[in-house]
């Protein structure tokens, strides 16, 4: 019912939203009547105006460019004409080894291979001050899509520290950088782990609701980069635009995540350690969506706001297996096993707001989604490895030198990789992000 008023009111709104639009079409300045967020900066829903798109090429700094998502999105880009830098550490929280494949991927980009100031790839730290001013300089960055960060729930009840250095101070010292050099929009991934245990009524995360009640160090160190954001755009103005991504599957997935963690053990027959009796529920959001979410974001420079970027659909964690077996065709074998610190028990964003604000609008449903993953990963990890049993993948990765030379010359739809499965799999489904 609330979800019914919200979309009705919003709808109303984008139809003023169109409407002065039009009138105002030459006065620029006026779009940046933002704003607007959840609990870090006043809300009052009613003077939320969209803005439109910065069209034309940009530079844009992906920040975690060998990660998950990180990688889709610098392909995306470039994709569309903009120049990408990317800065990622290439830290083994999962395998580096699926990072540098990644990394080959957006290398082999055909605008990538064609014109060198397409890529730039600094293998670095975030934190590490001297190294962005470095880059800022040579590479002129006016957009920040900042996705590196430590990520993952209960590794961060078990080591805290890593996440504070890499996702608050990391995230403190771009917004500096971003302020000494003007960057026009600084776009940052949060994460749906900041709704805490807010889904025990079962309602949709709103970007209103107040997020004071984070569950793990992780889901608070995302909440402080929420409020750092917001204290640079109150101190210098610096537009932000912060995502809380719902559960990103897909392509590429990361090892330590569910969704990819079920299809592997599924596919080989070995048990899926599921945390609780499979009632959990996610919302589970296809990687392609995501990317579409975040450049609407980049091309949208609004003063200071917050998204979730989810499918906005519950799925409970025995339908998601239930799909997985369909799509593999095999049988899962499900040990059920208390639930762990950490764990929330249901995700499911309420997207009006991206929908009125970015124009954003999920496309992949789960069924689409989990079969196209399956499909990535029987060509990757199953069907591929008979035709390149002689590939030196593998031995290729020896040291940070060899690697980056090696990276372009690998053909990339032709390696296959052992799965990291067994080596990273044993702590069964992880709590959503
Ligand atoms: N995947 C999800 O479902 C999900 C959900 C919510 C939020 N997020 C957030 O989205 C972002 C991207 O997630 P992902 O799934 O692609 O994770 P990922 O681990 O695949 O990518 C993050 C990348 O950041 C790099 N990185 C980490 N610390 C760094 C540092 N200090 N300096 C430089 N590079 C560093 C890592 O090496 C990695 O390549 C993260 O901020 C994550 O917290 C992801």
């Amino acid at each position: 019912m609330r979800y019914l008023f919200k979309t009705t009111f919003y709808l109303l709104l984008s139809s003023t939203t169109i409407l002065s639009l039009k009138f105002f079409d030459n006065v620029p300045w006026f779009w940046g009547t933002t704003i607007v967020n959840s609990n870090v900066k006043s809300s009052n829903g009613p003077h939320e105006t969209a803005i439109p798109p910065i069209q034309g090429p940009k530079t844009v700094l992906v920040t975690g460019g060998a990660g998950f998502i990180g990688s889709h999105v610098a392909e995306a880009l470039l994709d569309r004409g903009d120049s990408v830098v990317i800065i990622d550490n290439m830290n083994d929280h999962y395998s580096p080894e699926l990072k540098y494949r990644n990394l080959e991927i957006v290398r082999n980009h055909s605008r990538a291979l064609h014109d060198p100031g397409a890529l730039k790839i600094y293998e670095g730290d975030i934190c590490d001050r001297q190294l962005l001013e470095h880059i800022f300089r040579e590479t002129k960055p006016s957009f920040i899509c900042h996705l590196a960060a430590r990520a993952g729930v209960r590794p961060s009840v078990e080591d805290p520290f890593i996440y504070i250095q890499a996702n608050i101070v990391g995230t403190t010292t771009l917004l500096e950088a971003a302020q000494h050099h003007n960057v026009s929009n600084f776009v940052y991934a949060s994460s749906s782990s900041v709704y805490g245990g807010l889904g025990i009524d079962q309602d949709r995360f709103s970007e209103t609701q107040r997020v004071d009640h984070p569950w793990s160090p992780y889901a608070a160190s995302k909440k402080a980069a929420e409020l750092m954001a917001a204290t640079y755009n109150q101190l210098y103005n610096i537009s932000s635009t912060g995502l809380r991504f719902f559960t990103v599957y897909g392509p590429r997935g990361r090892p330590d995540m569910a969704p990819f963690k079920f299809i592997d053990r599924v596919a080989k027959g070995k048990p899926i350690q599921c945390y609780g009796d499979g009632s959990a529920v996610r919302d589970f959001t296809f990687i392609g969506d995501i990317v579409d979410g975040i450049l609407r974001s980049i091309d949208r420079p609004y003063s200071f706001q917050i998204f979730n970027l989810g499918r906005g659909e519950g799925v409970q964690l025995s339908d998601f297996i239930d799909l997985v077996q369909l799509k593999t065709g095999k049988t899962a074998y499900v040990e059920v096993m208390p639930t762990q610190t950490g764990d929330v028990p249901y995700t499911l964003a309420d997207i009006t707001k991206a929908q009125m604000l970015l124009g954003y609008n999920p496309r992949v449903s789960i069924q689409e989604g989990i079969e196209r993953t399956v499909r990535w990963y029987n060509a990757t990890y199953v069907n591929g490895r008979a035709a390149t049993e002689k590939s030196t993948s593998r031995k290729s990765f020896t040291s940070s030198k060899e690697r980056s030379s090696n990276i372009t010359s690998l053909a990339q739809n032709q390696r296959t990789l052992d799965s990291p499965g067994d080596q990273y799999f044993l702590s069964g489904d992880d709590p959503p992000e």
